[in-house]
């Protein structure tokens, strides 16, 4: 149980109007949870302050060498007046196990959950409320030893900041176009691709430009090794509907286990759906496609939360699916999770935390 010290700002922000388009990740909130890192002394030092700059040494760690890590997951209002979390054990858990492959210490859940519980109340009055809007929470650590060897640092910064966020993808639910990487690769087995760490990110943004330049929003990943097989999307995880059923890449390694992904499998066997975790490779996708068999294709993120994909480019072919609409699957599974999320739908998984 933390100790969490509150110095509450002196000089409130203007909060976004309720009709005024938020973007996502652009506007911040009042205050931010920050906890330090000492070898020997463990994590120490939790507490709520006003939003603020950090000054840290150009020699700080993180700069050099990227030991860092950071996660993601959303605040709702209920229409009761309730603030709900989703599922933000599995952030916590998800966080330690980006923590041990990048050394850095990890934070037992129970805090992490409670620190992010505690930021959020504070600033709960920034959760904004119009359709497809959600207060984004960033957790993240960053190394900030000052020394240039390379190794793990000693001290580290958790902090947590929130966003008033809307749709990740300016299209909001419209479906969206997605090229398939074959000249760069994301990560390989027993590398970072896994961890939650901006490591990964960089690596994708060279072909995130090129896909942009040639108007696609995001870019589907091959595995490293026989760039065969399908990973995931720069910001989600990725699914297909063929001939009936889900099937989705298996974790195996190199894959970010999404807690949408995870959700998205519950919720899809529960309706009864087969569904399959397995390797799948573009060519059985380009085939799928070829016969009629590809229902349809969709993206899973806490950010993007169900992402329809309208066409799939692979070399020079372009696939259109759905004929570039919403399939009725990926619909119904943004209806149930956002109305888990909001406190509409009986949560059954038990997958909703009120913050109190
Ligand atoms: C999320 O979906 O929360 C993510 O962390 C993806 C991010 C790159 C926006």
């Amino acid at each position: 149980m933390l100790d969490i010290k509150i110095v509450k700002t002196t000089a409130p922000k203007q909060k976004p109007a309720a009709d005024q388009p938020l973007g996502f990740g652009k506007i911040f909130t009042d205050h931010m949870f920050i906890m330090n890192y000492t070898e020997g002394k463990g994590w120490h030092d939790a507490r709520i302050v006003p939003f603020q700059n950090i000054s840290l040494s150009p020699a700080t760690m993180v700069y050099h060498y990227g030991q860092e890590m950071f996660e993601g997951l959303k605040a709702y209002k209920a229409e009761d007046g309730r603030t709900l979390l989703f599922r933000p054990e599995m952030n916590a858990k998800r966080s330690n196990n980006t923590n041990r492959r990048l050394c850095i210490p990890e934070i037992p859940v129970e805090d992490y959950v409670q620190a992010i519980k505690a930021i959020v109340k504070v600033d709960e009055d920034w959760i904004p409320t119009a359709p497809g809007t959600s207060l984004y929470i960033r957790p993240f650590i960053i190394a900030t030893d000052e020394f240039l060897g390379v190794k793990p640092s000693s001290t580290y910064l958790f902090m947590i900041i929130l966003s008033p966020s809307g749709a990740y993808y300016s299209s909001g639910l419209s479906p969206v176009g997605i090229w398939i990487e074959d000249e760069y690769v994301r990560a390989v087995k027993g590398g970072i691709g896994e961890a939650k760490t901006g490591g990964n990110y960089v690596a994708s943004m060279a072909a995130q430009v090129k896909a942009h330049e040639e108007g696609y929003a995001q870019v589907l990943w091959l595995d490293g090794v026989e760039r065969k097989y399908i990973e995931e999307v720069g910001a989600m995880n990725i699914f297909f509907k063929i001939d009936g059923v889900v099937i989705t890449p298996a974790l195996n390694g190199s894959i970010l286990p999404g807690v949408t992904r995870d959700s998205v499998i519950k919720l899809c066997k529960s309706w009864g759906l087969p569904v399959e975790e397995r390797r799948i490779s573009i060519d059985e996708i380009y085939e799928a496609h070829k016969t009629g068999k590809l229902e349809e294709v969709w993206g899973t993120g806490t950010a993007a939360v169900i992402s329809p994909v309208g066409k799939l480019r692979w070399k020079d072919e372009v696939m259109v699916i759905q004929d570039g609409g919403i399939g009725s699957l990926s619909q119904k599974l943004y209806d149930n999770i956002t109305g888990i999320q909001l406190g509409k739908i009986e949560d059954i998984h038990n997958w909703v935390t009120e913050v109190k």
